[in-house]
């Protein structure tokens, strides 16, 4: 309402006085009007505040790069405030000469900048049997992407004269409570994989594992081990108790599939989502996120009556390599109850299944690795639903 709108024609009280001196926020902060963009834990799903989770707000998010505060959290026995001056790497196992970096020595190697998404294979988890969460923090917000700066591991291998003809993993082990170990590829070590100091132009959060972790594109969350003080060469899957008993794909035969790390591709409408409301009929930006952990996002498509028809969507620049990747699409809501679904095919030309095509292969009773296209049930009253279409 532009005529006589006192927004306009009375002055505001912020224009009428002196402003906050410059480095008032020695380091920034979000507007105090931005106070509801949190991550948030999902009532009752873990027994402790420690080995929990928190999931980032996607729901408000734009572009690509999660803000490093709205990180979601994922840690087994609490997270740890790591004294940079007593943190060590140690490189062991089948190498020439085992060594010990402090963060001094590592920070002076050659480093690079990649941006990554990070998924927790349990993301969307509490979703296998029926839509059970509203909004898409909740179902999909164990994911998150940012600029990492660190170490190519390769460099490290090199340095300890690593015997990369025999062995062929790697055991990752982190320095808090949990003492979190997994084992990754050799393949994947020599490629890939960075030991990270910085997140986002900044050093890594306490939360995210501040002062070093491991970084394994395209791998579940569970690998990127957090204050990471060890790596292992071997000749052999560790089996370590993070890789047995936990992040194993229950089939539908009762038996568990093990070391499926690879975050297959997946996308999903984070705008309009779960638990927001359409202002009425009219042109709206359908927009959201898609990712593959086996390259790049080649298309998105969107459908506006439960998957019967789909139209293509508008990638946004950058697309990168095991990175997410923001989707738009124009639409205009005429006011009647509609069902928006949205579908990824990544570089590999795999597209993302329908639950029924997953439920098929996968069953329903997994935790692990859901990659199903996501359905948001927009009622008459503008008000979204989580759903489920076959
Ligand atoms: N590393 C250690 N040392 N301890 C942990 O509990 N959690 C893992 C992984 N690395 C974990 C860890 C899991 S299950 C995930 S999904 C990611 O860290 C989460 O990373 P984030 O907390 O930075 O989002």
């Amino acid at each position: 309402q532009a005529v006589g709108d006192p927004m306009i024609l009375e002055p505001r009280p912020w224009s009428t006085k002196l402003g906050y001196p410059v480095a008032f926020k020695p380091y920034g902060q979000p507007s105090p009007f931005e106070a509801n963009l949190q991550r948030r834990q999902s009532p009752g799903l873990t027994q402790t505040t420690q080995a929990s989770v928190s999931f980032a707000p996607l729901q408000g998010f734009f572009g690509i790069i999660t803000p490093s505060g709205l990180h979601f959290e994922r840690h087994h026995q609490g997270w740890v405030d790591v004294d940079p001056e007593q943190h060590r790497l140690m490189v062991n196992g089948m190498v020439e000469e085992a060594k010990v970096y402090t963060m001094d020595d590592l920070m002076r190697l050659p480093s690079v900048s990649r941006i990554h998404f990070i998924e927790c294979g349990a993301n969307t988890g509490m979703e296998w049997g029926n839509a059970a969460v509203p909004t898409v923090q909740y179902t999909h917000g164990m994911l998150s992407c940012c600029e990492f700066t660190g170490v190519p591991l390769k460099v490290l291998l090199d340095d300890c004269g690593a015997d990369i003809k025999n062995a062929q993993f790697v055991l990752a082990e982190g320095n808090d409570g949990s003492s979190m170990t997994r084992t990754i590829s050799m393949e994947a070590a020599l490629d890939d994989v960075l030991v990270a100091w910085g997140m986002n132009g900044e050093m890594l959060r306490p939360e995210n594992g501040y002062p070093l972790r491991l970084v394994v594109p395209g791998v579940q969350g569970v690998s990127w081990v957090k204050w990471l003080r060890r790596i292992e060469v071997g000749d052999k899957p560790w089996n370590s108790k993070d890789e047995a008993s936990h992040y194993v794909d229950m089939m539908p035969d009762g038996i568990h599939r093990q070391y499926t790390s690879i975050q297959e591709c997946k996308s999903v409408i984070t705008s309009p989502s779960g638990g927001q409301a359409l202002m009425g009929k009219g042109f709206y930006n359908v927009s959201g996120l898609a990712w593959s952990g086996r390259g790049k996002i080649k298309q998105v498509d969107v459908s506006f009556d439960a998957g019967r028809n789909w139209k293509t969507a508008r990638l946004e620049t950058p697309v990168l390599d095991k990175c997410l990747t923001r989707f738009n699409i124009d639409w205009v809501w005429d006011g009647s109850p509609v069902i928006l679904q949205s579908r990824a095919t990544d570089s590999t030309g795999f597209v993302q299944p329908r639950y029924r095509q997953l439920r098929e292969v996968r069953g329903t009773r997994s935790t692990y690795h859901n990659n199903a296209i996501q359905s948001w049930q927009v009622a008459q009253s503008g008000e979204v639903f989580n759903v489920q279409m076959d």
